[in-house]
């Protein structure tokens, strides 16, 4: 049980391939973090859920990564607060998401109002800082606002 329970939560977790992060960071330079454990913190600076990063204020950093949790809860949640922070202080924001263009949130936040990049292949997650053997069962996208393609 204690096992099944552990796997549960590590397949929510899909810890960003540490190439793909790399990529990002060079280009991006992030200062936080805004979804992460103290296992699985892509940066020095990050916010786990104990902390919850949805009730904190973004707006004191100037460049963002945040891969949120998959529920779809979380995904409207995270997503809306990228797009109102962007909106209210202009930083950066980088998202990794599940490429799910029909929903809500894609329509709402996404489309016409942050460059969006998608992902070629499905990505080899990582779990504990250990690379999945097995690809993910969706497509991924990397979002960001304060591209270059819009403001
Ligand atoms: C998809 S994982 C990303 C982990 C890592 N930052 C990465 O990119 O590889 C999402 C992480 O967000 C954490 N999390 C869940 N709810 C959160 C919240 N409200 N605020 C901050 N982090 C949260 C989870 O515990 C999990 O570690």
């Amino acid at each position: 049980m204690k096992n099944k329970a552990l796997f549960t939560s590590d397949k929510q977790d899909w810890e960003t391939p540490q190439e793909l992060f790399d990529q990002l960071n060079s280009k991006y330079h992030f200062d936080l973090d805004a979804a992460a454990s103290h296992g699985n913190a892509k940066l020095p600076k990050y916010v786990t859920a104990e902390d919850d990063a949805l009730s904190q204020e973004w707006g004191e950093y100037s460049s963002i990564f945040c891969n949120p949790p998959y529920e779809t809860k979380s995904q409207n949640a995270f997503i809306k607060k990228a797009y109102d922070t962007h909106q209210e202080f202009g930083n950066t924001i980088v998202l990794l998401i599940p490429a799910r263009t029909g929903t809500m949130r894609w329509h709402k936040y996404i489309f016409g109002k942050a460059e969006i990049n998608f992902l070629e292949g499905r990505l080899h997650f990582e779990t504990n800082g250990v690379r999945h053997k097995i690809n993910a069962p969706f497509d991924s996208a990397v979002v960001v606002y304060g591209g270059s393609d819009h403001a």
